[in-house]
């Protein structure tokens, strides 16, 4: 009997605690874009999520109610420019996707001046309203646009460089599916882990780390590691004009969201290449890097060092770590 009672009430708790624990509710900021579009069709399909505010200054309450139909529990709701308050309330997670896309021609920095008050204002009002929601910035340039939104929280006095990450996740998707057309592999077997930033020579894959990357060599390995660094310019000017990549970076954007849903909700060994404050290149004034971070339920648990590189990685790394340096210095000098 007192077997039977008890195994009841700890099933009970069960049932709460996992039931509170999956109570989450996540925010995509810039919801009615390229990227926020089939961001939210894909963040409804996450069965982690079961809330999910649709904001954008123009036409969120159209993608919510189109995404509100899809079939799986998760609530949704859609909000004007005026109510960024109330999408706002009682989130875990923000996705920002909110700002301009490239056009042929111009690099990621070459967006700052539009992007950064953007990004710096939606930091501002989630500081304000959901101060321990997790940050995830999709917004360019992520070199700068990451420490906008950590001195933001800092200003605001609710920093935790635990809950902000720059999602570098495409960069990890392409490199994945670059290396397997190659190799003729399946590209769950090439995880190769891109480390440094999200930007050109910021970005530096680490193909040594991969089986079937370590035996490229000369023009064939040189071409890989320019088309992952240069990627999106592919996009960018196959669509002429009519903005960067969309549909992919949503697919990436879901994938980092999930990863650390997971990890929130206290999965162990979840573990990605994401932008976050690192201690890896502080000594040389670099304060926000991109290694292989595991999750957990506070958002960062592990930062990992880079590992070991091979000759032509180190030559990768030394031309990244200046440009990040002065990417993250203007993005920091923006809010000061
Ligand atoms: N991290 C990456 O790997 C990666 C990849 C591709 C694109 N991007 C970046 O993502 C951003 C969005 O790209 P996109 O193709 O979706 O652009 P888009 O122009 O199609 O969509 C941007 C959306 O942001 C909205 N917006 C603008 N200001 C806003 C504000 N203050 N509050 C809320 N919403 C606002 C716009 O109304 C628009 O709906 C760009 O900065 C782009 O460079 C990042």
């Amino acid at each position: 009997m007192f077997a039977r009672s008890a195994t009841r009430s700890l099933n009970n708790a069960r049932q709460f605690s996992s039931s509170a624990a999956r109570q989450t509710k996540v925010a995509v900021l810039g919801a009615g874009g390229g990227i926020g579009q089939p961001l939210s069709l894909l963040l409804k399909q996450n069965r982690l999520v079961t809330s999910l505010n649709l904001y954008d200054i123009r036409g969120a309450p159209g993608v919510a109610a189109d995404v509100s139909h899809i079939d799986t529990p998760s609530e949704v709701n859609g909000y004007p420019a005026d109510q960024l308050d109330q999408a706002l309330e009682g989130v875990k997670v923000v996705v920002i996707p909110a700002g301009v896309p490239r056009k042929p021609g111009m690099t990621r920095d070459d967006l700052f001046n539009t992007n950064a008050s953007i990004v710096r204002d939606l930091a501002s009002a989630v500081a304000r309203v959901s101060p321990e929601a997790h940050l995830l910035i999709i917004s360019n340039p992520v070199n700068s646009t990451v420490p906008i939104v950590s001195e933001v929280f800092k200003k605001a006095g609710v920093y935790d460089p635990r809950r902000i990450f720059g999602i570098t996740t495409l960069d990890v998707v392409r490199a994945s599916r670059f290396l397997s057309g190659i190799t003729g592999t399946d590209p769950k077997d090439c995880n190769v882990p891109v480390v440094g930033g999200h930007s050109g020579a910021t970005i530096v894959p680490l193909l040594s780390h991969v089986a079937h990357g370590k035996g490229l060599k000369g023009e064939s390995y040189e071409k890989l590691v320019h088309r992952i660094q240069f990627g999106g310019d592919e996009v960018v000017k196959a669509k002429d004009g009519a903005g960067s990549a969309t549909l992919s970076m949503a697919y990436a954007g879901a994938k980092f969201t999930d990863a650390l849903l997971r990890g929130l909700s206290g999965e162990k060994g979840v573990i990605t290449p994401t932008f976050v404050k690192s201690p890896l290149y502080a000594d040389k004034g670099i304060e926000y890097f991109s290694s292989l971070v595991e999750l957990g339920v506070n958002g960062v648990e592990k930062i990992n060092p880079v590992g070991p590189l091979s000759a032509e990685e180190e030559k990768l790394l030394e031309a990244c770590l200046p440009d990040l340096k002065k990417n993250i210095e203007k993005g920091k000098a923006f809010v000061a």
